[in-house]
Parts: structure tokens; sequence; C-alpha cells
């Protein structure tokens, strides 16, 4: 362990743009989520007599070596990727005694899976026919837009996202959705992972999956599962498959089946997205321009 890294990471913050006074951040106890993202917590930024709601992630200076990386390299970042409506923005960091804080955006309706199956009326996850009632098509092609936007905007500062899912997308006052939680991105053209960690398997490119290699064609892939997530209420990828059986299922070919809230034309931007060849795979302003006519068309 390192707790030096911690501080000399903080050390860039200070006095920047993105210190937090201590005396200007209020932390309660309130957890967020459901503890995917680590412990997240709701706090409150003093400012000119208002608060500012804010979520609040935290690393310990002797936190484990790997937490520290990926919340470093989260930090670095975000300090990149500036602002966007559909992304959720750093406010900033703060240390206090041996403890680093790092103050979000706040997103009132928490992360989209869970919105998405809260949405369910019948738990059944096989029945679909009143879903259409609960959550309008509209709403649910207008979350898909708004992710896709995000997406583009941090593929063009060369950004890989490397963990597009429904479970990192947030959502904010009008039902904004916004990509969170670069823990796993890369500022890179390629990335190779070449150590052994834990990785989103069902989420992942077949050239992720077999040759450890990312790039924004892969995210494209990862698009298109949180496509399906998203059509299916927050359905599980492949939730009959194991790990193994999906490395087999997807080098023969197969792939996920059209969720029925969803019609033939999505389904088949889908199944470009999870096109062998990443190179075949549309990109994320093509999908941006398809998804606003396909709004327009159906109002
Ligand atoms: N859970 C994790 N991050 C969050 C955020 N920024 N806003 C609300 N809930 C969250």
């Amino acid at each position: 362990d390192d707790p030096e890294r911690v501080r000399n990471t903080y050390e860039h913050i200070q006095g920047s743009q993105w210190e937090i006074a201590r005396s200007n951040l209020v932390i309660t106890n309130q957890q967020l989520g459901n503890g995917h993202f680590g412990e997240v917590k709701k706090g409150f930024i003093k400012e000119r007599g208002r608060q500012e709601p804010v979520a609040i992630k935290s690393l310990k200076d002797n936190a484990s070596e790997k937490d520290k990386t990926d919340f470093l390299n989260e930090l670095n970042i975000w300090k990149k990727v500036g602002k966007h409506p559909n992304v959720v923005c750093l406010v900033g960091a703060c240390h206090i005694r041996g403890v680093m804080y790092v103050a979000m955006e706040y997103a009132r309706y928490g992360d989209l899976r869970t919105f998405l199956r809260r949405s369910r009326k019948n738990k059944d996850h096989h029945t679909y026919a009143n879903m259409a009632s609960t959550l309008r098509q509209t709403t649910l092609l207008k979350f898909a837009l708004d992710t896709v936007s995000g997406l583009a905007y941090i593929a063009e500062k060369g950004i890989i996202h490397r963990d597009v899912a429904a479970r990192n997308v947030l959502l904010a006052d009008h039902l904004t959705a916004k990509i969170a939680d670069f823990g796993l991105s890369k500022n890179d053209d390629t990335y190779v992972k070449t150590s052994r960690t834990r990785v989103p398997v069902r989420w992942m490119a077949v050239e992720s999956l077999f040759n450890n290699t990312y790039t924004t064609k892969s995210d494209v892939w990862g698009f298109g599962i949180l496509l399906w997530e998203i059509f299916t209420l927050g359905g599980t990828p492949y939730a009959c498959i194991d790990t193994q059986q999906l490395f087999n299922f997807l080098k023969d070919g197969y792939r996920l089946k059209k969720p029925s809230l969803c019609d033939q034309n999505l389904y088949a931007m889908m199944l470009q997205c999870w096109n062998e060849r990443p190179e075949r795979r549309p990109t994320f302003p093509e999908i941006q321009g398809r998804l606003q006519r396909i709004i327009e068309d159906s109002q």
C-alpha cells in the first residue's frame, strides 16, 4: 500500500479549480446506489448560502492498490472529460484526515438499471405485456439517445469507457440519462489489458473477450448491450449462460434475442453493434442520428 500516492494525487488538486474547501463540504450518512459504485454518499456543497446536492465517493489513504489505481484513474479521466449534459460531471475533491473525497453531480433518480427494474409492473421477467404502459417507448428511446450522446462526446475526447452498462448510467432531473463511472476508462486509441482483473464479460465485445483489446468500437458493442438492457427493462444479458459457455456462444455467432418491447429496426441496430468485426459496427454519431430519426418518426 502506498498512502503517498493518494496524497500526491491530491496535490494536483490542491489550489486547482477542483479543490473543495473542507468547510464547504457536507457529507451525510445517506448511502447512494446499491454498493456497485463502492461507497457513495449523498452530500452538499455550501456555496453563497445555498446547498448544492452532490454524490461523494471516498478513498482511504490505506485502501488496496487496486482500489487506489481505479479511483485515481477515474479522477484523472474525469478531469479531462469536461462538461456535457449527458455525462455526470466532476464537482471537485477534498482530502480530510487520511480520506480523499470526490464529489460529483447528484443524479436524483439513481442508476438506470435499478430504475428500469423498479418500473416493471410484474416481477416476472417474461411478462412484458404491461410494460409499454409503465414506461413509454419514447422514454426508453430518450434514455438510449441521451446515453449515446454522452458516449459520442467522450469518444471524441479520445476516451474509451470500457464499462458501458445500464448500471453505469445515472438519471438526473427530467430523467436525463448521464454516463457515469470512469473507473475502468482509458485515455487511449486502443487499450490492451495485461493484468488479470475482474471484467464485465456480459458487456464485452468479442475482441475484448478473446484478445483483451478495447477501442471505441468495443464501447459501441457495450452500447448495444445497454440498448438491450433498456428494452428488456433492466434484463440480465445471457442470463442462462455461464461465462465459459458465453465465449462459445459468441464465437459461434449467436447473439442476444430481440426484446419484445423493441422493433425490428432497433434490433437491427443492436445486431450491428455486435458485429464480429469492429470496423463494421456503427459509430456513436451514426447511432445518435438514427435514434434521433426513430424518435422523430414515432412522434
Ligand atoms: N449513485 C452513484 N452515483 C450517484 C450520483 N452521482 N447521484 C446519485 N446516486 C448515485
